[in-house]
Protein backbone atom coordinates (compact mmCIF):
# COMPACT_ATOMS: atom_id res chain seq x y z
CA UNK A 1 0.00 0.00 0.00
CA UNK A 2 1.38 3.67 -0.98
CA UNK A 3 1.30 5.94 2.13
CA UNK A 4 0.75 9.58 0.96
CA UNK A 5 2.60 12.40 3.69
CA UNK A 6 1.16 15.75 2.80
CA UNK A 7 3.47 18.60 4.17
CA UNK A 8 0.85 20.92 5.23
CA UNK A 9 2.95 22.81 7.31
CA UNK A 10 4.41 25.93 5.58
CA UNK A 11 3.17 29.80 6.55
CA UNK A 12 3.01 31.10 3.21
CA UNK A 13 4.61 34.63 3.33
CA UNK A 14 4.82 35.99 0.05
CA UNK A 15 1.29 35.67 -0.26
CA UNK A 16 0.39 38.41 2.51
CA UNK A 17 -2.24 39.93 3.09
CA UNK A 18 -4.47 36.67 2.29
CA UNK A 19 -2.14 34.01 3.54
CA UNK A 20 -1.78 34.37 7.07
CA UNK A 21 -0.37 33.00 10.08
CA UNK A 22 -3.82 32.06 11.30
CA UNK A 23 -4.63 30.93 7.63
CA UNK A 24 -1.84 30.21 5.32
CA UNK A 25 -2.57 29.65 1.56
CA UNK A 26 -2.45 26.11 1.51
CA UNK A 27 -6.04 26.44 2.89
CA UNK A 28 -7.30 29.32 0.74
CA UNK A 29 -9.20 28.51 -2.27
CA UNK A 30 -6.24 30.14 -4.23
CA UNK A 31 -7.36 28.65 -7.74
CA UNK A 32 -11.30 27.74 -7.17
CA UNK A 33 -13.17 25.74 -5.26
CA UNK A 34 -11.22 23.94 -2.78
CA UNK A 35 -8.20 24.74 -1.18
CA UNK A 36 -4.52 23.90 -2.34
CA UNK A 37 -4.73 21.82 0.41
CA UNK A 38 -7.71 19.89 -0.66
CA UNK A 39 -6.45 19.94 -4.34
CA UNK A 40 -3.47 17.70 -2.91
CA UNK A 41 -6.04 15.47 -1.39
CA UNK A 42 -8.20 15.30 -4.08
CA UNK A 43 -5.30 14.48 -6.97
CA UNK A 44 -5.10 10.68 -5.22
CA UNK A 45 -8.67 9.95 -6.01
CA UNK A 46 -8.68 6.71 -8.09
CA UNK A 47 -4.94 5.87 -7.54
CA UNK A 48 -5.31 1.94 -6.36
CA UNK A 49 -3.96 0.40 -3.44
CA UNK A 50 -3.42 4.24 -1.62
CA UNK A 51 -3.94 4.44 2.28
CA UNK A 52 -5.30 7.18 3.49
CA UNK A 53 -2.98 10.37 3.94
CA UNK A 54 -0.76 11.40 7.20
CA UNK A 55 -0.66 14.77 7.59
CA UNK A 56 1.47 16.76 9.15
CA UNK A 57 0.96 20.60 10.27
CA UNK A 58 1.34 23.12 12.56
CA UNK A 59 -0.40 22.52 15.72
CA UNK A 60 -2.49 25.90 15.32
CA UNK A 61 -4.05 24.79 11.80
CA UNK A 62 -5.00 21.59 13.16
CA UNK A 63 -8.88 22.62 12.87
CA UNK A 64 -8.34 24.03 9.23
CA UNK A 65 -7.01 20.13 8.33
CA UNK A 66 -9.54 18.63 10.22
CA UNK A 67 -12.46 21.04 8.85
CA UNK A 68 -11.02 20.85 5.05
CA UNK A 69 -10.93 16.80 5.29
CA UNK A 70 -14.87 16.58 6.80
CA UNK A 71 -15.97 19.05 3.34
CA UNK A 72 -14.17 16.16 1.71
CA UNK A 73 -15.87 13.68 3.48
CA UNK A 74 -12.37 11.75 3.75
CA UNK A 75 -10.36 10.32 6.84
CA UNK A 76 -6.73 11.29 7.44
CA UNK A 77 -4.32 8.29 8.72
CA UNK A 78 -3.08 11.03 11.21
CA UNK A 79 -2.96 14.32 11.72
CA UNK A 80 0.48 15.20 13.25
CA UNK A 81 0.40 18.37 15.13
CA UNK A 82 4.04 20.22 14.93
CA UNK A 83 4.39 22.59 18.19
CA UNK A 84 6.68 24.78 15.73
CA UNK A 85 7.75 24.69 12.60
CA UNK A 86 10.97 22.85 12.17
CA UNK A 87 11.21 22.76 8.42
CA UNK A 88 10.32 19.52 6.13
CA UNK A 89 13.02 17.23 6.86
CA UNK A 90 11.81 16.63 10.55
CA UNK A 91 8.09 16.57 9.42
CA UNK A 92 8.58 13.64 7.02
CA UNK A 93 10.93 12.24 9.69
CA UNK A 94 8.25 12.10 11.79
CA UNK A 95 5.99 10.64 9.58
CA UNK A 96 8.49 7.87 8.71
CA UNK A 97 8.42 6.78 12.04
CA UNK A 98 5.14 6.70 12.79
CA UNK A 99 4.84 4.41 10.20
CA UNK A 100 7.31 2.19 10.54
CA UNK A 101 6.65 2.04 14.06
CA UNK A 102 5.78 -1.79 14.99
CA UNK A 103 3.13 -1.21 17.85
CA UNK A 104 0.95 1.34 15.66
CA UNK A 105 -2.06 0.22 13.04
CA UNK A 106 -0.31 2.83 10.42
CA UNK A 107 1.55 0.45 8.13
CA UNK A 108 1.80 -3.07 7.89
CA UNK A 109 5.85 -2.50 7.89
CA UNK A 110 8.00 -0.58 5.45
CA UNK A 111 5.77 1.38 3.26
CA UNK A 112 6.42 3.51 -0.10
CA UNK A 113 5.80 7.02 1.05
CA UNK A 114 4.61 9.25 -1.38
CA UNK A 115 5.52 12.48 -0.07
CA UNK A 116 3.18 16.00 -1.26
CA UNK A 117 3.58 19.48 -0.38
CA UNK A 118 0.54 21.14 -0.28
CA UNK A 119 0.96 24.33 -2.16
CA UNK A 120 1.42 22.87 -6.15
CA UNK A 121 -1.36 23.24 -8.78
CA UNK A 122 -1.58 20.27 -11.03
CA UNK A 123 -3.99 20.41 -14.53
CA UNK A 124 -3.04 16.97 -15.67
CA UNK A 125 -3.92 14.49 -13.06
CA UNK A 126 -3.83 11.53 -15.23
CA UNK A 127 -0.44 11.87 -15.83
CA UNK A 128 0.32 12.89 -12.40
CA UNK A 129 -0.99 9.11 -11.39
CA UNK A 130 0.55 7.50 -14.12
CA UNK A 131 3.51 8.76 -13.09
CA UNK A 132 3.17 8.24 -9.37
CA UNK A 133 2.09 4.08 -10.49
CA UNK A 134 5.94 3.95 -12.27
CA UNK A 135 7.31 5.78 -9.06
CA UNK A 136 6.04 2.48 -7.13
CA UNK A 137 7.84 0.04 -8.88
CA UNK A 138 10.89 2.18 -8.73
CA UNK A 139 10.63 2.83 -5.33
CA UNK A 140 10.78 -0.89 -3.93
CA UNK A 141 14.50 -1.01 -3.57
CA UNK A 142 16.80 1.29 -1.85
CA UNK A 143 15.99 4.10 -4.50
CA UNK A 144 14.76 7.43 -3.67
CA UNK A 145 12.31 9.13 -6.49
CA UNK A 146 12.01 12.98 -7.01
CA UNK A 147 10.14 14.19 -9.91
CA UNK A 148 11.42 16.70 -12.32
CA UNK A 149 10.19 19.57 -13.95
CA UNK A 150 10.80 21.10 -17.53
CA UNK A 151 12.15 24.47 -16.47
CA UNK A 152 11.06 27.60 -18.41
CA UNK A 153 13.20 30.73 -16.28
CA UNK A 154 16.06 30.99 -13.85
CA UNK A 155 14.07 30.68 -10.75
CA UNK A 156 15.85 30.65 -7.36
CA UNK A 157 13.20 29.57 -4.87
CA UNK A 158 13.53 26.11 -6.88
CA UNK A 159 15.92 23.03 -6.37
CA UNK A 160 17.11 21.74 -9.30
CA UNK A 161 18.46 18.53 -10.56
CA UNK A 162 20.88 17.73 -12.88
CA UNK A 163 19.60 14.69 -15.20
CA UNK A 164 22.30 11.89 -15.60
CA UNK A 165 22.19 8.63 -16.92
CA UNK A 166 19.19 7.73 -19.21
CA UNK A 167 17.22 4.47 -18.07
CA UNK A 168 14.11 2.98 -20.03
CA UNK A 169 12.17 1.07 -18.75
CA UNK A 170 10.07 -1.85 -19.82
CA UNK A 171 6.90 0.41 -20.50
CA UNK A 172 9.30 2.74 -23.02
CA UNK A 173 9.38 5.74 -20.34
CA UNK A 174 12.85 7.39 -19.70
CA UNK A 175 13.81 8.48 -16.10
CA UNK A 176 17.57 10.04 -15.42
CA UNK A 177 19.65 8.94 -12.53
CA UNK A 178 19.70 12.26 -10.34
CA UNK A 179 23.62 13.48 -11.19
CA UNK A 180 23.20 16.15 -8.89
CA UNK A 181 21.07 18.15 -6.68
CA UNK A 182 20.74 21.66 -6.17
CA UNK A 183 18.76 23.48 -3.82
CA UNK A 184 17.85 27.13 -4.10
CA UNK A 185 21.07 28.51 -6.02
CA UNK A 186 21.74 32.22 -6.97
CA UNK A 187 20.54 34.03 -9.80
CA UNK A 188 23.74 33.24 -11.63
CA UNK A 189 23.81 29.64 -11.27
CA UNK A 190 20.05 29.65 -12.08
CA UNK A 191 20.83 31.08 -15.12
CA UNK A 192 23.64 28.53 -15.86
CA UNK A 193 21.55 25.54 -15.44
CA UNK A 194 18.62 26.99 -17.23
CA UNK A 195 21.11 27.44 -20.64
CA UNK A 196 22.86 23.96 -19.80
CA UNK A 197 20.00 22.23 -20.59
CA UNK A 198 20.46 19.69 -18.53
CA UNK A 199 18.79 20.57 -15.44
CA UNK A 200 15.25 20.00 -14.26
CA UNK A 201 13.29 22.03 -11.86
CA UNK A 202 12.55 19.42 -8.74
CA UNK A 203 8.69 19.26 -8.18
CA UNK A 204 9.03 18.84 -4.06
CA UNK A 205 7.35 15.70 -4.27
CA UNK A 206 9.01 12.70 -3.45
CA UNK A 207 8.76 8.86 -3.19
CA UNK A 208 10.68 6.38 -1.22
CA UNK A 209 10.42 3.52 1.58
CA UNK A 210 10.03 4.84 5.05
CA UNK A 211 13.39 3.09 5.77
CA UNK A 212 15.29 4.17 2.85
CA UNK A 213 14.73 8.07 4.46
CA UNK A 214 15.47 7.27 7.61
CA UNK A 215 18.63 5.34 6.76
CA UNK A 216 19.85 8.49 4.44
CA UNK A 217 19.37 10.62 7.28
CA UNK A 218 20.99 9.04 9.91
CA UNK A 219 23.67 8.92 7.91
CA UNK A 220 23.58 12.60 6.56
CA UNK A 221 21.97 14.18 10.13
CA UNK A 222 21.70 11.98 13.03
CA UNK A 223 21.06 14.61 14.77
CA UNK A 224 18.01 15.30 13.07
CA UNK A 225 16.92 11.68 13.44
CA UNK A 226 17.64 11.88 17.23
CA UNK A 227 15.75 14.93 17.96
CA UNK A 228 12.80 13.32 16.41
CA UNK A 229 12.76 10.37 17.90
CA UNK A 230 12.93 11.79 21.13
CA UNK A 231 9.85 13.64 19.96
CA UNK A 232 8.14 10.52 18.80
CA UNK A 233 8.96 8.38 21.65
CA UNK A 234 6.52 11.16 23.57
CA UNK A 235 3.71 10.80 20.89
CA UNK A 236 0.55 11.36 22.29
CA UNK A 237 -3.08 10.69 21.24
CA UNK A 238 -6.17 12.76 20.64
CA UNK A 239 -8.75 11.63 18.13
CA UNK A 240 -7.06 12.04 15.11
CA UNK A 241 -4.37 14.10 16.40
CA UNK A 242 -1.36 13.09 17.06
CA UNK A 243 1.36 15.05 19.27
CA UNK A 244 5.38 14.73 19.31
CA UNK A 245 6.71 15.28 22.42
CA UNK A 246 6.75 19.65 22.24
CA UNK A 247 10.53 20.37 24.10
CA UNK A 248 11.46 17.25 22.03
CA UNK A 249 10.33 18.76 18.75
CA UNK A 250 11.58 21.96 19.66
CA UNK A 251 14.93 21.09 20.19
CA UNK A 252 15.15 19.37 16.57
CA UNK A 253 17.03 21.36 13.94
CA UNK A 254 15.36 23.02 11.46
CA UNK A 255 15.83 21.71 7.96
CA UNK A 256 14.31 21.08 4.55
CA UNK A 257 14.17 17.67 2.65
CA UNK A 258 16.18 19.34 0.14
CA UNK A 259 19.06 20.22 2.24
CA UNK A 260 19.03 17.58 4.48
CA UNK A 261 19.48 14.83 2.23
CA UNK A 262 18.82 15.52 -1.88
CA UNK A 263 21.50 17.72 -1.97
CA UNK A 264 24.03 15.17 -0.84
CA UNK A 265 22.32 13.11 -3.60
CA UNK A 266 24.42 14.41 -6.24
CA UNK A 267 26.81 11.56 -7.90
CA UNK A 268 30.42 11.67 -6.67
CA UNK A 269 29.29 13.48 -3.66
CA UNK A 270 31.78 13.23 -0.85
CA UNK A 271 28.12 12.01 1.01
CA UNK A 272 28.03 9.62 -1.55
CA UNK A 273 27.21 5.84 -1.79
CA UNK A 274 23.79 5.61 -0.19
CA UNK A 275 20.57 5.19 -2.02
CA UNK A 276 20.29 5.39 -5.69
CA UNK A 277 17.92 8.82 -6.81
CA UNK A 278 16.21 9.31 -9.85
CA UNK A 279 13.93 11.62 -11.53
CA UNK A 280 11.09 10.91 -13.57
CA UNK A 281 10.53 14.45 -15.40
CA UNK A 282 7.05 14.93 -15.78
CA UNK A 283 4.94 17.27 -17.69
CA UNK A 284 1.80 17.56 -15.39
CA UNK A 285 1.15 21.54 -15.60
CA UNK A 286 3.05 22.20 -12.49
CA UNK A 287 2.89 24.99 -10.76
CA UNK A 288 4.38 26.18 -7.47
CA UNK A 289 1.90 28.83 -6.08
CA UNK A 290 4.52 30.67 -4.29
CA UNK A 291 4.33 33.61 -4.47
CA UNK A 292 1.31 36.20 -6.42
CA UNK A 293 2.55 36.59 -9.81
CA UNK A 294 2.20 32.97 -10.10
CA UNK A 295 -1.52 33.24 -9.01
CA UNK A 296 -1.33 36.01 -11.97
CA UNK A 297 -0.06 33.49 -14.20
CA UNK A 298 -2.19 30.40 -13.25
CA UNK A 299 -5.66 31.98 -13.21
CA UNK A 300 -7.93 32.97 -16.27
CA UNK A 301 -7.18 36.32 -17.88
CA UNK A 302 -8.92 38.88 -19.80
CA UNK A 303 -8.29 40.55 -23.13
CA UNK A 304 -5.80 42.59 -20.66
CA UNK A 305 -3.87 39.99 -19.38
CA UNK A 306 -5.76 40.95 -16.12
CA UNK A 307 -7.03 38.78 -13.61
CA UNK A 308 -9.75 40.28 -11.34
CA UNK A 309 -11.84 38.79 -7.84
CA UNK A 310 -14.36 40.81 -6.40
CA UNK A 311 -15.72 44.14 -6.53
CA UNK A 312 -13.71 45.59 -8.81
CA UNK A 313 -13.38 48.54 -11.06
CA UNK A 314 -10.63 48.79 -13.17
CA UNK A 315 -10.06 51.16 -16.19
CA UNK A 316 -6.74 51.04 -18.69
CA UNK A 317 -5.32 47.94 -16.75
CA UNK A 318 -3.28 45.38 -18.44
CA UNK A 319 -1.52 42.19 -17.00
CA UNK A 320 -2.63 42.67 -13.42
CA UNK A 321 -3.76 40.89 -10.11
CA UNK A 322 -6.36 42.68 -8.14
CA UNK A 323 -8.51 40.65 -5.71
CA UNK A 324 -10.78 42.47 -3.23
CA UNK A 325 -12.38 41.13 -0.32
CA UNK A 326 -14.12 43.33 1.45
CA UNK A 327 -14.26 46.93 -0.52
CA UNK A 328 -14.69 48.13 -3.56
CA UNK A 329 -11.42 48.76 -5.64
CA UNK A 330 -10.73 51.15 -8.38
CA UNK A 331 -8.13 51.30 -10.66
CA UNK A 332 -6.92 53.38 -13.53
CA UNK A 333 -3.96 53.10 -15.79
CA UNK A 334 -2.31 50.27 -13.68
CA UNK A 335 0.43 48.22 -15.59
CA UNK A 336 1.85 44.78 -14.12
CA UNK A 337 0.21 45.34 -10.70
CA UNK A 338 0.00 43.55 -8.00
CA UNK A 339 -3.48 44.32 -5.50
CA UNK A 340 -4.58 42.85 -2.81
CA UNK A 341 -7.43 44.35 -0.66
CA UNK A 342 -8.44 42.61 3.02
CA UNK A 343 -10.10 43.92 5.96
CA UNK A 344 -7.08 44.70 7.72
CA UNK A 345 -4.37 45.17 5.42
CA UNK A 346 -3.59 46.40 1.13
CA UNK A 347 -0.77 44.83 -0.70
CA UNK A 348 0.23 46.97 -3.50
CA UNK A 349 3.09 45.57 -5.83
CA UNK A 350 4.80 45.85 -8.93
CA UNK A 351 4.57 42.29 -10.53
CA UNK A 352 8.01 42.09 -10.74
CA UNK A 353 8.89 42.91 -6.83
CA UNK A 354 6.32 39.76 -5.52
CA UNK A 355 9.28 37.77 -3.74
CA UNK A 356 9.87 40.86 -2.14
CA UNK A 357 6.76 40.57 -0.29
CA UNK A 358 7.91 37.96 2.28
CA UNK A 359 10.99 40.35 3.40
CA UNK A 360 8.25 43.19 3.86
CA UNK A 361 6.32 40.76 5.98
CA UNK A 362 9.14 39.99 7.96
CA UNK A 363 9.80 43.76 8.65
CA UNK A 364 5.99 44.05 9.05
CA UNK A 365 6.23 41.15 11.92
CA UNK A 366 9.54 43.12 13.51
CA UNK A 367 7.72 46.03 14.02
CA UNK A 368 4.94 44.74 15.57
N1 LIG B 1 4.56 19.80 8.15
C1 LIG B 1 5.32 20.80 7.72
N2 LIG B 1 6.18 21.39 8.60
N3 LIG B 1 5.22 21.19 6.44
C2 LIG B 1 6.01 22.21 6.05
C3 LIG B 1 6.92 22.86 6.88
C4 LIG B 1 6.99 22.43 8.26
O1 LIG B 1 7.74 22.95 9.09
N4 LIG B 1 7.55 23.82 6.18
C5 LIG B 1 7.06 23.76 4.93
N5 LIG B 1 6.11 22.79 4.84
C6 LIG B 1 5.31 22.40 3.68
C7 LIG B 1 4.78 23.59 2.91
O2 LIG B 1 3.46 23.92 3.34
C8 LIG B 1 4.80 23.09 1.49
O3 LIG B 1 3.60 22.43 1.17
C9 LIG B 1 5.94 22.06 1.46
O4 LIG B 1 6.15 21.70 2.81
C10 LIG B 1 7.24 22.59 0.82
O5 LIG B 1 7.72 23.65 1.59
P1 LIG B 1 8.07 25.07 0.94
O6 LIG B 1 8.52 25.96 2.04
O7 LIG B 1 6.93 25.54 0.10
O8 LIG B 1 9.32 24.68 0.04
P2 LIG B 1 9.84 25.45 -1.23
O9 LIG B 1 8.72 25.69 -2.19
O10 LIG B 1 10.61 26.64 -0.78
O11 LIG B 1 10.89 24.41 -1.87
C11 LIG B 1 10.53 23.06 -2.12
O12 LIG B 1 9.60 22.94 -3.17
C12 LIG B 1 10.07 23.40 -4.47
C13 LIG B 1 8.97 23.19 -5.49
O13 LIG B 1 7.80 23.79 -5.07
C14 LIG B 1 11.84 22.32 -2.47
O14 LIG B 1 11.57 20.94 -2.48
C15 LIG B 1 12.40 22.76 -3.83
O15 LIG B 1 13.52 21.97 -4.18
C16 LIG B 1 11.32 22.61 -4.88
O16 LIG B 1 11.80 23.07 -6.16
MG1 LIG C 1 6.68 25.82 -1.99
Amino acid sequence: TLHPVILAGGSGTRMWPLSREAHPKQFLPLMGEHSLFQDTVLRLDGLEEVAAPLILCNEEHRFLVAEHMRQLEKNALAITLEPVGRNTAPALTLAAMMLLDNESTFSDGDPVMLVLPSDHVVRDIETFQKLVRHGIELAQGNTIITFGILPDSPRTGYGYIRMGNRITSDGGSNFFQVAEFVEKPDRDAAKKMIKSEAYLWNSGMFMMRASVWMRELRRLRPDIVDACSNAHAALSRDGEFYRPGATEFAACPSESIDYAVMEHMSEGSPQGNGAKCIVLPMEIGWTDLGAWSSLWEEREQDAGGNVIQGDVYAHSMSNSLIISQRRLVAAVGLEDIILIETADAVLAAHRDRVQDVKELVEQLKSQG
